[in-house]
């Protein structure tokens, strides 16, 4: 199962606090932890954590340094502990822009848990979904007979992505907006969407079992009728 989260809701988490945006950027690295914790005992497979969009670079220049320094002390902290717990890591987006010690770090994570099995660990940075495929499209130019395999792949390319995601199951969202903000359009195609209002750094383990138990009311059809209803429908 792929778990993908737009951890939104940082600045107000702080505001309600009356405390600056970077101590809820602070909170919110702490509950990545919970996240990856709570994911890891529910055996979710893939998880993608939206923490940077390509649109975030529009903030304040101190407030992009800040998340910038916050993840590049969370990939330190946080590698040994997906070794031993067997995550892969993979930062997914644009590379080109980022700080040449937050690449550095990105790298050494990414190769220090390349061998481990157990649950990808995807963290988005400067993504934009739809720049990734547009750029996946002009890269597949020349390419002849380009379906949905070939297209992931190249999609995979442009994002550095280890491997082609699996398509998304569950999208959540926190922090209450009802948006995608540019995240992982192609991937979410037949994604159940959850929408809610506790702002990320509220986002706990009973929170994530929340999520994962609303998940597991959804009816997801595929553009089938479900079985049950076509069995009534045919005898009623
Ligand atoms: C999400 O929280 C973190 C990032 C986008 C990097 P925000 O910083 O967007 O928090 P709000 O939405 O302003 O509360
Ligand atoms: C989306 O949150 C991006 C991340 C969580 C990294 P934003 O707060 O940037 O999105 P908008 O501005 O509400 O769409
Ligand atoms: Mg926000």
């Amino acid at each position: 199962m792929h778990v993908a989260i737009i951890m939104d809701g940082n600045g107000r988490w702080a505001s309600l606090r009356h405390l600056p945006r970077s101590a809820g950027h602070h909170a919110g690295a702490k509950a990545v932890s919970a996240a990856v914790e709570a994911a890891l005992r529910h055996g979710i497979t893939t998880l993608t954590l939206y923490a940077f969009s390509a649109a975030n670079w529009s903030r304040p220049g101190a407030e992009v340094s800040a998340l910038f320094a916050l993840l590049r002390r969370h990939l330190l902290t946080q590698t040994q502990r997906c070794l031993d717990e067997s995550i892969r890591i993979n930062v997914i987006g644009r590379r080109d822009r980022l700080p040449a010690d937050l690449c550095q770090s990105i790298e050494r994570s990414e190769q220090a848990t390349a061998h481990c099995r157990g649950m990808r660990l995807r963290i988005a940075v400067d993504y934009s979904s739809q720049h990734s495929l547009v750029e996946a499209c002009r890269r597949l130019q020349s390419e002849p007979d380009v379906d949905r395999a070939r297209f992931a792949e190249r999609l995979a390319d442009v994002d550095h992505a280890t491997a082609p995601a699996p398509e998304v199951d569950l999208l959540i969202r926190t922090g209450g907006e009802q948006r995608l903000s540019d995240f992982l359009l192609w991937e979410c195609a037949y994604a159940e969407l959850l929408f809610v209002d506790c702002l990320w750094p509220d986002f706990d383990q009973p929170a994530f079992q929340h999520a994962l138990e609303a998940y597991g009311q959804r009816e997801r059809r595929f553009g089938r009728v479900v079985a049950d209803t076509l069995a009534r429908a045919n005898h009623g």
